[in-house]
């Protein structure tokens, strides 16, 4: 058995592998992008909701919104860092009552997620978001949970929830959100942390986490987006997370980012996220080709896509074309690092990484003719 703490190494690529991605022209690494299959372990389902999709269910369940039209809402999404996103995502989640809406809500994010080639989806949602307004939580749990089976059984996608607790509220509303859940433990793998980061450090939950990860739940907590790179020690330390949403920050704290690379703990990485909310100025400026220089198991993901300007490919192809110094084989380690981050097992990750090292060698031309020994050989 293996603990957070021992030193891990990440698989070594292939040779064979290591020689297509050295034939991969530049000019084919968006299609590469494209077209790898890859793991989404960082999406908030809420996040998902386009505004279409907002007034649709505004209008069908009779909530009036604070906006006169679809181009208005879309108009309001210029943030100025997390705080000032939360407020209008919470607000947008507001159309969010019936089984159904939960429903819509996923499905329309699986058919988006299946067209950049997820194969996997561990799918974050917010219960205290909808519980908090008198939406039952089971009403929340069946409307997703329909939607994932049908992901998998339609569109091929091993798709899992996570429930995530808002930090911004008490560890007792937690606690009461989780007494809630129980009754569905097997319709979700594990818990999060999200909501407004500064000034809630992880340490306000360690009993709900403690708790969790005696019900043999997996734990992952957001730290060290907007909030200091002490927030990921005491997640590690305190919350004992397998895996650290953003964690961007890390970077500040050397003894830290070696801690990481040494123990291979995750970062799930959101560059279009980054930029909405000012974490970055620009693009150009992300620390992602410096996270995976320091051996770190960075993935990228998409956060809140309605949001932040674009789903899981959106993400890949504007963080590799501002950033030169990311090539294909960071591409390849980023699909590779998501199998590896993710709670699927063992046997579905390997068949993902055979049919990703089979998307790239499709795409590499092949090599130049090696010599024939028929031809060579020296007829009397
Ligand atoms: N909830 C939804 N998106 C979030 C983010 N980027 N950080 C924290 N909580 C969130
Ligand atoms: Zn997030």
């Amino acid at each position: 058995m293996t603990t957070a703490s021992e030193p891990r190494s990440p698989a070594p690529i292939p040779p064979e592998v290591a020689a297509d991605l050295a034939r991969l022209p530049r000019e084919r690494l968006p299609a590469l992008l494209r077209r790898m299959p890859k793991a989404e372990l960082h999406i908030h389902i809420e996040g998902s909701l386009e505004p279409e999709l907002i007034f649709d269910l505004a209008r069908r369940n009779g909530v009036a919104l604070p906006y006169p039209s679809v181009e208005a809402l879309r108009a309001a999404y210029a943030f100025t860092d997390l705080q000032s996103f939360l407020d209008i995502y919470y607000a947008g989640a507001s159309v969010l009552l019936q089984e159904q809406d939960f429903f819509d809500m996923a499905w329309a994010y699986f058919e988006k997620a299946a067209a950049d080639n997820v194969v996997r989806a561990e799918v974050f949602f917010d219960p205290q978001t909808h519980t908090e307004r008198g939406v039952p939580f089971e009403t929340v749990i069946r409307g997703l949970h329909h939607a994932c089976q049908r992901a998998h059984a339609e569109l091929g996608i091993s798709a899992q929830l996570i429930l995530c607790f808002l930090r911004h509220l008490s560890e007792e509303d937690a606690f009461d959100t989780l007494e809630q859940a129980l009754p569905w433990r097997k319709y979700f793998i594990g818990v999060g942390l999200d909501s407004s980061e500064v000034g809630y450090p992880p340490e306000k939950f360690a009993r709900v986490f403690a708790r969790c990860r005696e019900l043999g739940l997996q734990v992952v907590a957001h730290a060290g987006e907007e909030g200091p790179p002490a927030y990921i020690s005491s997640a590690l330390d305190v919350l004992q997370v397998q895996r650290i949403d953003h964690g961007v920050r890390c970077l500040e704290d050397a003894a830290l980012v070696q801690r990481l690379a040494a123990s291979r703990m995750p970062l799930t990485v959101c560059p279009l996220s980054n930029v909405k909310l000012k974490v970055f100025e620009r693009m150009a400026d992300h620390n992602l080709p410096a996270l995976l220089a320091a051996g770190l198991c960075a993935t990228v993901h998409s956060d809140d896509p309605a949001y932040f300007g674009g789903y899981l490919n959106q993400n890949f192809i504007d963080t590799f074309a501002a950033l030169p110094q990311l090539g294909a084989t960071e591409a390849y380690t980023l699909a590779r690092n998501s199998f590896e981050a993710s709670f699927a097992d063992e046997r579905s990750k390997a068949v993902w990484t055979a049919e990703l090292d089979a998307v790239l060698h499709t795409l590499a031309p092949s090599r130049a003719p090696g010599p024939n020994p028929t031809q060579d050989r020296v007829t009397p």
